[in-house]
């Protein structure tokens, strides 16, 4: 059987990672990062991968291992990478099953929080804000799409942002089952 997920996505410097990871750790669910599991499985680091085989080659692995960690058997948290949404196939999967949170931040944010981060190579540009801009009127319209939910993390208070979160899974997860029991009982 399948377990339940609640899948982060958003931009850059949004938190999902750190967030996902206290999120999980409160739900007791399992808490797993797309791009870490990337990593793991080919032993070399994003940047390494966008060298060797472009944007289009980490796309391909990152749809791949999407698709791996929403069939978990576990209730897991998934934070994913940013550019996820890209793929129509990934847009799909995510909106099929899943409980989808967008976590959004503003690009003054991005590049307090990421900015100087020499592992994102979607990072790197001779004009940050420019190029930050551009991907978000690119992104937003898609996270839009497959999100059930948005949060704003501009607020470097992370625990609120995390009560939030806690907030809105329960809430998710208790509908979940008052349905359930409603079906049985019917
Ligand atoms: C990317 C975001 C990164 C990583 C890769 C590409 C993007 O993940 O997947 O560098 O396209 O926005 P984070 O969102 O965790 O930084």
């Amino acid at each position: 059987m399948q377990g339940q997920k609640i899948v982060l996505i958003g931009p850059m410097g949004a938190g999902k990672t750190s967030l996902g990871r206290r999120l999980a750790s409160r739900l007791g669910w399992r808490f797993m990062d797309s791009d870490q599991a990337i990593c793991v499985k080919t032993g070399v680091d994003i940047p390494t991968i966008f060298n060797l085989e472009g944007e289009a080659g980490f796309r391909m692995r990152e749809k791949e291992v999407l698709q791996e960690l929403l069939s978990l058997p576990q209730n897991v948290v998934v934070a994913c990478g940013g550019g996820v949404v890209l793929l129509p196939e990934n847009q799909q999967l995510l909106r099929l099953q899943n409980f989808v949170i967008l976590l959004d931040v503003s690009v003054k944010r991005q590049i307090e929080r990421v900015g100087q981060d020499k592992n994102r190579p979607l990072m790197q540009s001779d004009d940050l804000v420019d190029h930050l801009k551009k991907m978000r009127e690119q992104r937003l319209p898609l996270y839009k799409s497959v999100a059930d939910f948005v949060v704003n993390t501009d607020s470097n208070h992370f625990p609120s942002i995390l009560q939030q979160l806690i907030l809105i899974a329960e809430q998710k997860l208790s509908i979940k089952s008052r349905l359930s029991n409603r079906l049985f009982k019917d």
